[in-house]
């Protein structure tokens, strides 16, 4: 037994239910002035005043005792929507797009996602976890302590299950918490660009077995989008997954509304992201479904489009989680911070929304709610110290990060 008395601590945290946090509940947080946490074996024994607390830990032994000297307390960030496992960055697409050449007008002439695939056919494994590793620990020092990774940079049966080894061994070789997500329907590659079809059969018949027969894979999404897998493909696709016992994501509406949320909400995916363009019936049969939007802001941000009707998301009692979308191509950051800020001030999120987007409503979009996304007795101890009064020092320090201490089940890694 090892017990950690963490205190004097401003804590601030999302209370959870039985279902992820929408509407009016979107913001569901309870702030301790002066709180203290204890942590046994990593997970959170008690919490709350540290009055209470400390009553509790003399009855317990403490070894170690931190004080938070009033520093801010959160959870730590929970980040569902990354394609952070790349091989190769792309600044020059970037120059591009500044210059106004449409994203997936660079995808349509072979470059864009599949510049990524070749940069990743050419890397071996270990130069490829090596820089995936590199770009998960700038992660973790801005705060994330559990992190979704997609494949969909090799789009071949071998390629893929590369990508997926890869997230596999930054599961076992970081602190972090890792959702591992197949995406081979990310692009379609350049040999089947005048049939599409054969590569959803390709991923229906090859792909997705062999990725579930070494059950590397949590979770399986497609790019659902003009140009790319249209709403039939994606149903193909994700029905298949389905049957072999994947959980469902798919990339709905980023840049047109071509129905992926409507088919999110027919399939009940887990999640549907981005949603930029999304329709406000699809939004509807939504919330009415349980699916979660992952709202990535920086992409907005990065691509110049404006910003996903968040405030309209809630009120429709939509659940509403933030992600990086962290990938060389759309969106290049690993800062939740960043997105925080976005979050509050582009998309009208109050602080306490965005923490819960940013905590515990991504949790459950990665079906780990029972464990991480908010602090509360039995979960681990992940949680972050932040250099400001309350969590809205993430959205008022612009630009920089507030982190100034990571912890996971109690130690600090970061
Ligand atoms: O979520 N939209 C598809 N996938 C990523 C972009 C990946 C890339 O450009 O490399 C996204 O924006
Ligand atoms: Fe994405």
């Amino acid at each position: 037994m090892m017990a950690t008395l963490f205190r004097n601590a401003r804590i601030t945290t999302p209370i959870g239910g039985d279902a992820p946090l929408a509407g009016s509940d979107q913001g569901r947080v309870a702030t301790y002035e002066k709180g203290a946490l204890l942590c046994e074996n990593g997970l959170i024994a008690a919490i709350g005043d540290e009055k209470d607390i400390l009553i509790k830990a003399e009855e317990m032994d403490v070894d170690m005792e931190v004080d938070c000297e009033g520093t801010c307390m959160i959870p730590g960030f929970v980040d569902p929507h990354t394609h952070i496992c790349f091989a190769k960055r792309r600044e020059n697409e970037f120059s591009m797009r500044l210059a106004g050449t449409p994203y997936l007008e660079i995808l349509k002439a072979g470059g864009g996602i599949l510049s990524s695939v070749r940069s990743v056919h050419e890397a071996t494994e270990d130069e490829l976890f090596e820089t995936t590793l590199d770009n998960v620990l700038s992660a973790l020092n801005f705060g994330t302590t559990t992190l979704e990774i997609k494949s969909g940079y090799g789009l071949t049966t071998e390629s893929e299950l590369k990508m997926l080894s890869v997230i596999g061994r930054i599961a076992r070789e970081t602190p972090l918490d890792i959702a591992p997500t197949f995406m081979g329907a990310h692009a379609v590659p350049t040999e089947y660009k005048g049939n599409p079809d054969k590569f959803v059969d390709i991923m229906v018949e090859e792909m997705l077995p062999a990725v579930k027969e070494q059950g590397i894979a949590k979770y399986c999404d497609v790019f659902c989008e003009e140009g790319v897998f249209t709403v039939d493909q994606s149903r193909r696709i994700l029905e298949k997954a389905r049957d072999l016992g994947f959980l469902l994501r798919i990339h709905a509406d980023e840049v047109h509304d071509t129905g992926g949320a409507g088919l999110a909400a027919e399939l009940g995916t887990v999640s549907a992201e981005h949603l930029l363009a999304a329709n406000e019936k699809n939004l509807r049969s939504m919330a009415v479904n349980g699916v979660i939007a992952d709202v990535l802001p920086a992409t907005a941000y990065s691509l110049k489009k404006p910003y996903a009707p968040v405030r309209k998301m809630i009120d429709l009692g939509v659940p509403v989680a933030l992600a990086t979308d962290c990938n060389p191509g759309s969106c290049f950051t690993e800062s939740i911070p960043f997105v925080f800020g976005l979050g509050v001030m582009n998309m009208d999120m109050t602080v306490e929304e965005a923490l819960v987007a940013t905590t515990l409503n991504p949790a459950w979009s990665l079906g780990l709610q029972d464990k991480v996304g908010s602090l509360e007795v039995g979960k681990q101890a992940d949680f972050l110290l932040l250099d400001g009064e309350s969590p809205a020092i993430l959205a008022y320090h612009a630009g920089v990060s507030p982190v100034v201490e990571v912890y996971k089940k109690g130690v600090q890694v970061a």
